[in-house]
């Protein structure tokens, strides 16, 4: 996927974001700044890579060694933590090439909308919406100032940089008792078409993605949740099934990467066909 450079990841201990972590140190990235809430199980995502790099031919990927591997525990709703982390990890790497802003929490508001309580409805925006913003800001500073990477296939010159947000099939469309979830997945991808307006000729590119029903502790921590989801999933995904965090991250590596060069503002739908129908 053409990822050699430094990766920015939060979320990063759970579900899609830590199956973003695994992928690009397969993929050969050179660094990985893994964010999180949980820093105890960001240490148990990073020992995971390592063992994984480790039983590889003397750990060299793509030609060179391990990935360097930072971890932060932070609240991506902590502005002064976002901006204090964004610069170290710069410090540290030298520079950002991909952030994958995977962090989010999602709520069911029994009764819907006219029953969501604002502590509910405040609490998903701020982290979803608000804590998105404060990463891709405090990023895009970072990215804006350094050259462009060169392509670890042709050595042509990529982006500036690359940031990846994370939407969901309910970033464009509804889906019942989800009022605070939908309204700012929605909100995510406006962020990310009008973020990637300001600085498309300076070489940032900025797209979101939209997974659809993954299977993650998000979906599967509650069995009866779980159970409902499967039989929604069994009728209205025409796959038929839920998708995988790797199937998600795969899309993630295409919009981060050089395969991608050409693309900004998108929004990147990955559901098993489900906003198809
Ligand atoms: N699983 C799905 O079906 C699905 C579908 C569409 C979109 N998404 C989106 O994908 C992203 C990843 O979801 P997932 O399913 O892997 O969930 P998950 O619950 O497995 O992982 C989310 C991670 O975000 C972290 N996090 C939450 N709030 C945070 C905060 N304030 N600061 C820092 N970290 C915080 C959690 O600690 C957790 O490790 C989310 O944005 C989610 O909305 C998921």
């Amino acid at each position: 996927m053409d990822v050699p450079g430094y990766a920015l990841i939060t979320g990063a201990a759970s579900g899609i974001g830590r199956a973003c972590a695994h992928a690009f140190a397969n993929e050969g990235s050179a660094g990985l700044a893994l964010l999180d809430l949980n820093a105890d199980a960001l240490d148990l995502v990073k020992g995971e890579i390592e063992t994984v790099i480790s039983k590889r031919q003397n750990g060299v990927i793509n030609g060179h060694g391990p990935p360097q591997i930072l971890t932060y525990g932070l609240d991506i709703t902590n502005e002064k933590s976002v901006n204090s982390v964004v610069n170290e990890v710069a410090q540290e790497f030298g520079r950002i090439d991909y952030v994958v802003n995977a962090a989010g929490i999602a709520i069911k508001h029994q009764g819907g909308a006219a029953f969501a309580k604002t502590s509910d409805w405040q609490r998903v925006l701020d982290i979803n919406i608000t804590g998105t913003f404060f990463v891709l800001r405090a990023a895009a500073q970072v990215m804006l100032k350094q050259e462009p990477i060169l392509s670890s296939i042709d050595g042509r010159p990529l982006q500036r940089g690359s940031i990846v947000n994370f939407s969901s099939i309910q970033g464009v469309v509804g889906i019942t008792l989800s009022t605070a979830y939908t309204t700012a997945k929605h909100a995510v991808i406006g962020l990310t078409r009008t973020a990637s307006e300001d600085y498309a000729g300076q070489g940032l590119r900025i797209n979101a993605i939209c997974p659809g029903y993954t299977k993650t502790p998000m979906t599967t921590k509650n069995s009866d949740v779980l159970k409902a989801m499967e039989e929604r999933v069994a009728s209205a995904v025409p796959m038929g099934r839920m998708g995988d965090p790797k199937e998600i991250a795969d899309g993630v590596m295409y919009l981060a990467g050089g395969r991608s060069s050409f693309v900004t503002g998108s929004a990147l739908i990955v559901d098993g066909g489900y906003t198809s129908r």
